[in-house]
């Protein structure tokens, strides 16, 4: 039996209030299972980001219940006390702009996190140089951002948001930035993590090549989230 991750039970955002009140997502249910990748397909303004904002703690929702890794986020109103602790601990985000860090080195930048959690910095330096070589940029560990290409900054980005061994990655049009073969060996790359660290991955792309490298599809229409067949 798969674990479940991600529980999202009727779960509702409306930005606003009265005449100008928008509802972004509309009582979704869904469940995301450990070590699946799931895309998130819409149009734009259907409410991708605002979805997986709330799953990230990042966006409170309005009604509704979220569970992650079995414990209680939301339920009509936050279950925890410290959002940012969750967010740290649990999640990994990666962004369609890399948002590296222009002052750190790429190990620094990849250590930051953990050693904000309290990770003593021989481990933490440890477990990056391990995520640097799995993703293929090991000999950049102390470059600055400013000097690694388009695709080379998404893998150190990818290493980042896997340094605090979260359970649950969030990416936000990954590869939008990336040219078709780089977009497609990154999307591999979390496909591959997902499958051997047990990582459930959601992915929102609007990119229908990479649709086959994903296990499950999720579709955004007005605030409705359905599953696609
Ligand atoms: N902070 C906000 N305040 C008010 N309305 C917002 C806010 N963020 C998003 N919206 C609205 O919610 C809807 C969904 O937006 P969003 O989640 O960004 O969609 P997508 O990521 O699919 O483009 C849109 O109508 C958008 O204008
Ligand atoms: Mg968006």
């Amino acid at each position: 039996m798969k674990k479940v991750v991600i529980s999202v039970e009727n779960l509702s955002k409306t930005y606003g209030e009265g005449e100008s009140a928008v509802t972004a997502i509309k009582e979704a249910t869904f469940e995301i299972y450990a070590g699946e990748t799931v895309a998130l397909l819409g149009p734009s303004g259907s409410g991708k980001t605002t979805l997986i904002t709330m799953i990230g703690c990042i966006t409170e929702p309005t009604t509704g219940k979220l569970t992650l890794d079995g414990e209680l986020m939301y339920d009509k109103q936050w279950k925890i006390n410290d959002t940012g602790r969750i967010r740290r601990e649990k999640i990994g985000f990666i962004f369609q702009a890399h948002n590296l860090i222009p002052f750190l080195n790429v190990l620094e930048n990849v250590t930051l996190v953990p050693q904000m959690n309290g990770v003593k910095s021989d481990e933490a330096n440890q477990t990056a140089k391990e995520l640097l070589e799995y993703l293929g940029v090991s000999d950049k560990l102390t470059k600055m951002p400013s000097q690694l290409s388009g695709g080379q900054s998404q893998r150190i980005a990818i290493a980042r948001s896997l340094a605090n061994k979260p359970k649950v990655i969030l990416a936000d049009e990954p590869t939008a930035a990336l040219d078709g073969e780089r977009a497609l060996s990154v999307m591999q790359l979390l496909r591959k993590l997902a499958h051997e660290q047990d990582v459930a991955i959601i992915v929102v792309t609007h990119d229908e090549r990479m649709l086959p490298l994903f296990d499950r599809i999720l579709r955004v229409e007005d605030g409705v989230v359905k599953e696609a067949i």
